[in-house]
Parts: structure tokens; C-alpha cells; sequence
């Protein structure tokens, strides 16, 4: 039977059934679980490192290589203390928390409304509150043998300091004229007080960040230019109008160092939530590091011979964020009658962790089945299964979201055939053996 045309379908409604099927084919499980997990943090198997990374490769094709005007680099993760005092993090990059003196906990002060019930007082089971006090975000690592505070460093708390850090060095190395941009994939670090929502608010996570140097007259257009370009980023991830949003940031909400902001939420089964922020940062970031290193990272116009500083538009989205907007939107529970039903993951075919799987019907199949996989390893990525029974196959490589399975049987040696099978329709047709990788790369390329 076909899907398209009659299965009923049922988006994801439990994180909780999403958490299991990350866990059980490897997507993404609690991080040191042996040792019972550590809060926060999070590790990608097999299937979930090959989606983040293919998100990551999108993410630096469309930003990065398409652009003329955009230079990607790949900066330390630890940078010089006083960084973080010109950004603002050591002041600023706070929340405002309080602790239960009863249960011992700790929350945010802003989100107490999903605190759990307290555990620990007779009679009632409502904590007993602190004053709010402003708790910093930034986690500290010393450097070196001593113990003094000239040896404490930060893990970043944003990819995007270090572009600052880099500005005049790479402008000059690249030979850019403004406006243009520097990008950068890598990991940020926050203590945050509640990590929640399975990778949603976690500790260590990855952002792919880029900074647009632009002249203080065109502010406004690069803000519209790149709010434009970053919604049709998520549109490409599959994201549909139901589930995708832009929101302005009000006045109160903004960060110290924006100027104006708008969010692109997801809207996930906990709710709409940020996935990207795009940031009008003004001249925050380059004039506090030029007073606090005493460097002038100001620009002057080669024909105009103005001296200014240039304005930052930033684009900042959360990888983790994304891969789970992916996957929320990829599960999908199909009822398929008769009592037959599959959970597929239907990511975008360009996204997918594995693109194909290789299954010949018998182990009696295995030469010419490798010959096939060596072949198609060369230009996808490929899963070879020949245990059991092929329906059961079908259906582990619908969970892992492959777009496409190619079954060798008795009669592939007989008439050159295999055949094809679409993870969405369920369709299959005998194509050439010959022709497998040809239509492949053009399905994916499509
Ligand atoms: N440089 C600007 C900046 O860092 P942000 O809004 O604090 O701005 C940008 O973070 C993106 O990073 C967010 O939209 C989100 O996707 C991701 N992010 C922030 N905190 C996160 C956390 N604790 N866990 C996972 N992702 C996070």
C-alpha cells in the first residue's frame, strides 16, 4: 500500500516518545550515562552526529561558500579573559535565581511557574523561596598550574566574541571591504540554572553564528536582509507556516548588547520557542573591544576617507535547537489500516543521516550487494542490512528517516533489477541495477 494516499498521520505530541526513539536508535541520549547522565548535557550516536552535521554543512553552504561576502573561520573556544569584560558577559550574562531552602533547589526566578512541586516541607508542597539573586551564566576553567584569579578563564558563552576578537586580522587576510561578514560553527557554554525540554536549554551546545560589518547608514537594510535569508533557511529545513514564526523582541527583552532583535521560533510541542535570534548588535561589540584592548578596530572608507566604527547584524542559530525542531517535525506516527502502522522520521532527503540502505533479500546476495555498496558509499551514505525479514528492515530504516532502500533479490542476476523503495510513499519500483546511482543523486539532488 501506498502512504501518500491513505495512511493517517499524527504529528509528534510527547517529548517523551520522541526522547525514547532518540535513545533506542541513537539520535541523541543523555550524556556519561553509565554514570547516571550529567544535567545538560547530551551525546549524538551514529544518526544524530551525521544530522547535525549535515545541518552544519547546509548551514555553512548557504552562509559561508555561496557568499561572496562572507568568511568562515574556526577560532579557539577559550579566548583572553578580558573578552568577556568588554562583551559585557561578566557583568551582564545573568539570570535571576532563586533556591528553595526546604528541597535545596534552584530555579529561574522567571520561569517558576514550571517548577516541580516541593518535595521536601510536611503538609504542603510549596517551596520555600529565597530572594531572587542574579546567578552568571558563563562556566570558569582555570588555565595552567595556579590557583589564582589571573588564571581563570571562560568556556564562551556565544561562538561570536572571538569574530570581534579576529575582525581587523581576517578583514585584512580576506581582503574584504565592508559590508561583509565573518561566520563560525562551534561550541558555547552556559550554566544554565534549568536545563529543560531534552536538548532544548542545555549546558554545552553548538551555535553557527555570523557577524555582517556593515556602514551605520545601512543598519536597517542588512537587518531586513538577513532576517529575510534566515527565514528561508528554515523553510528549507521542511519548517511550515503552522510551525514557523518571526518575533520582534520588545524593548525590555532585548540583550545588553542588541540594539533590536527578532526571533525565529519553532513551534514545538512545549510550545513556540526560539530557535535563531537575529540581532541588530549596533557598535557594542567592536567599540568595547577596541576601548578595552586599546586597538583601533574602527574602518576607514578608502574613497570617503570617513573613519567609523561598523555596525554588527548578527544571525545566531542554536545547532542542538535545530536538529530537535528536525527531528519534532520529522516524527510522524502512520496508521496504515489493517492494523499495520510505522513511525517514520520523514526529514528533508538532503538532511537525512543515512540517505540509503542496501538490503539484499538473502545473505546468498551479499557479493553483489556489496559491489552496490561500495559504489553508492562513494557519494552517499550508505546502511547495509541483510538480517531478517525485509518488512522488518523497511520499517528500522523508516525510524532512522532513510529516504530510500534498494532490495537486491534472485531475480537481480536474472534481469539486472532492483528495486527501489521510497521511505514517504512507500512506493517501489524495479529500476537498473546500473542506473541506482544516477537516480539517487537526482532524487537528491530534487
Ligand atoms: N550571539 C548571540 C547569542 O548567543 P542567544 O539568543 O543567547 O544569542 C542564540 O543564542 C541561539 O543559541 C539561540 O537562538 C538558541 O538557538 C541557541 N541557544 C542559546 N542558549 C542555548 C542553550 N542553553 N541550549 C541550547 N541552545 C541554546
Amino acid at each position: 500500500m501506498s502512504s501518500d494516499q491513505s495512511a493517517t498521520r499524527r504529528r509528534l505530541e510527547r517529548m517523551d516518545d520522541l526522547v525514547s526513539l532518540c535513545a533506542r536508535r541513537g539520535f541523541i541520549f543523555p550524556s556519561s550515562e553509565i554514570y547516571g547522565g550529567i544535567n545538560g548535557f547530551w551525546d549524538y550516536g551514529p544518526l544524530g552526529a551525521e544530522l547535525k552535521q549535515n545541518l552544519k554543512n547546509l548551514w555553512w553552504q548557504r552562509v559561508v561558500r555561496e557568499r561572496p561576502d562572507v568568511e568562515g573561520i574556526d577560532s579557539a573556544i577559550i579566548a583572553h579573559p578580558r573578552t568577556w569584560e568588554a562583551s559585557g558577559h561578566v557583568e551582564h550574562f545573568s539570570d535571576p535565581m532563586v533556591d528553595c531552602r526546604a528541597c535545596k533547589k534552584r530555579f529561574r526566578a522567571d520561569q517558576l511557574e514550571d517548577a516541580p512541586p516541593c518535595s521536601a516541607r510536611e503538609g504542603t508542597s510549596e517551596h520555600d523561596f529565597t530572594e531572587p539573586r542574579s546567578f552568571n551564566l558563563m562556566l570558569q576553567t582555570r588555565i595552567g598550574a595556579s590557583e589564582d584569579a589571573a588564571s581563570t578563564a571562560y568556556l564562551r558563552a556565544e561562538t561570536c566574541q572571538p569574530i570581534f576578537n579576529d575582525f581587523k586580522r581576517v578583514r585584512e587576510a580576506a581582503r574584504q571591504k565592508i559590508p561583509f561578514g565573518i561566520a563560525q560553527i562551534g561550541k558555547a557554554f552556559r550554566n544554565e540554572i534549568n536545563p529543560r525540554n531534552f536538548t532544548f536549554r542545555s549546558r554545552e551546545f553548538e551555535q553557527a553564528e555570523m557577524e555582517f560589518f556593515v556602514h551605520p547608514s545601512e543598519r536597517e537594510q542588512w537587518f531586513a536582509h538577513w532576517q529575510a535569508e534566515r527565514l528561508a533557511f528554515h523553510r528549507e529545513l521542511g519548517f511550515d507556516d503552522e510551525h514557523l514564526r518571526t518575533r520582534p523582541h520588545a524593548e525590555d527583552e532585548l540583550a545588553h548588547y542588541a540594539r533590536a532583535a527578532v526571533d525565529v521560533e519553532y513551534l514545538f510541542p512545549f510550545g513556540w520557542q526560539e530557535i535563531e535570534g537575529v540581532h541588530d548588535r549596533g557598535d557594542w561589540d567592536l567599540s568595547r573591544h577596541g576601548e578595552y584592548s586599546g586597538k583601533d578596530l574602527g574602518i576607514t572608507d578608502p574613497d570617503t576617507k570617513e573613519h567609523y566604527v561598523p555596525m554588527v547584524i548578527e544571525t545566531s542559530v542554536g545547532v542542538d535547537r535545530t536538529v530537535l525542531a528536525l527531528l519534532c517535525d520529522a516524527y510522524t506516527e502512520e496508521d496504515l489500516g489493517d492494523g499495520d502502522t510505522r513511525l517514520v522520521m520523514r526529514f528533508p532527503v538532503a538532511l537525512a543521516p543515512v540517505q540509503v540502505a542496501v538490503l539484499p533479500l538473502s545473505k546468498k546476495l551479499a557479493e553483489p550487494a556489496h559491489v552496490l555498496e561500495r559504489e553508492l558509499r562513494r557519494r552517499f551514505n550508505v546502511f547495509y542490512d541483510d538480517a531478517g525479514n525485509i518488512g522488518r528492515r523497511y520499517r528500522r530504516q523508516d525510524e532512522a528517516g532513510t529516504p530510500f532502500c534498494v532490495t537486491l533479490d534472485f531475480d537481480t542476476a536474472e534481469d539486472g533489477k532492483v528495486t527501489l523503495r521510497d521511505r514517504d510513499s512507500m512506493r517501489q519500483e524495479r529500476i537498473a541495477l546500473e542506473g541506482v546511482s544516477a537516480r539517487l543523486a537526482e532524487r537528491l539532488a530534487a
